[in-house]
């Protein structure tokens, strides 16, 4: 069965088309990174009127690079939620448009759900798993048992992974989105240069709080004088880093081991890091984990994760009505 997925939750504009839920026949990313750039975050109202601009060009890009015209399709699949209810709107709409104008079934996708999945897009990985969900607006642990079965493990207590990445970049003067860069930064700086603190919640060991080593590296930089820091930026992107990364893998090897589960999965945009998959990888051996990770354009925001979840759900029988609405707030 060939499923059109499409994923408008924030600031990428995606639409992917995947055959029986393993092949990706295409997957095309208008990223937005530009447009909000300037303004050190994702403006909401930009989002939404850039995703009408290119929903539709990106929609025909998929269906044309995977040859396939609407009526073959089978199903769509479309973020319903967690998002910006205005980028949201946009996918939905257009979702629902092309499902009654071909009379297909579609179903509305958790984004969260999606990134959870997203591992099975490359490799054959067996329920269960523990996955990491580290991105700009999520920071969560779950044990996945199967899909539609995740049990909460833990999450974060403030700030998300990405969004800390984020802060430390814009005080950094790095420019939006932060982390790419302060990962790029950190391969010639020096991790033991500035011990930054690793936040440990003794009563919640599978939870996690990013805000106490933001505010550090804001304290830092004050203190220093402004060429001073400058020229210690490698260092301390270094040193950052490998404190957020030492606060994601603690909890998530925990989990595993606690809960006897013998794979890892990482999930979401801040699972692309390079230094968190090496030092994961390293942990995991010592404690005979093995660990997956999805190639970084499916650990960012795609379509096909989208189409493979949806495709799921088609297969179990679920079709969603016209009436479904963006959810904004969706959890898991
Ligand atoms: O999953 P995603 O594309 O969007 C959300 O659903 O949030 O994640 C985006 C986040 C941003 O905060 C970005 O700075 C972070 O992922 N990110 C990274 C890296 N690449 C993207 N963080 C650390 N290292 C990276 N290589
Ligand atoms: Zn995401």
């Amino acid at each position: 069965m060939l499923v059109l997925g499409i994923e408008t939750s924030c600031d990428d504009t995606a639409a992917a088309v995947l055959l029986d839920g393993r092949r990706i026949l295409a997957n095309v990313v208008s990223s937005q990174d530009q447009i909000h750039g300037p303004y050190g975050g994702v403006v909401p109202e930009l989002a939404s009127r850039q995703h009408i601009r290119n929903i539709l060009p990106i929609v025909d890009s998929a269906l044309a690079k995977a040859g396939v015209t609407p009526k073959e399709l089978g199903g769509i699949a479309v973020t319903r939620g967690p998002g910006l209810v205005g980028s949201l709107l946009v996918g939905l709409s257009v979702a629902k448009a092309i499902a009654f104008r071909w009379g297909m079934p579609y179903v509305g996708v958790n984004h969260l759900e999606a990134h959870l999945l997203a591992i099975h897009l490359e490799h054959e990985v067996p329920f269960p798993y523990i996955a990491l969900l580290a991105s700009g607006g999520h920071t969560l642990l779950y044990c996945v048992r199967d899909v539609g079965e995740y049990h909460y493990l833990g999450g974060t207590r403030d700030d998300a992974a990405g969004e800390a990445y984020d802060k430390a970049a814009k005080m950094m003067g790095l420019g939006y989105p932060g982390g790419r860069v302060i990962d790029q930064l950190a391969q010639t700086g020096n991790r033991k240069a500035i011990r930054f603190p690793r936040a440990r919640l003794k009563k919640s060991p599978f939870d996690f709080s990013f805000s106490g080593v933001k505010t550090s590296v804001l304290q830092y930089l004050k203190s220093q004088d402004h060429q001073a820091w400058k020229e210690q930026m490698t260092d301390i992107a270094a040193s950052f880093q490998e404190a957020v990364v030492d606060m994601l893998i603690n909890p998530t090897v925990t989990a595993a081991v606690a809960q006897g589960v013998k794979r890892i999965v990482l999930a979401g945009g801040v699972a692309a890091n390079s230094r968190l998959r090496e030092k994961i990888n390293d942990r995991a051996e010592a404690e005979n984990l093995q660990v997956y990770f999805p190639s970084a354009k499916f650990c960012t925001d795609n379509a096909a994760m989208i189409a493979l979840t949806g495709y799921h759900w088609i297969q179990r029988g679920r079709r969603d009505d016209f009436a479904l609405n963006a959810d904004a707030d969706l959890t898991l």
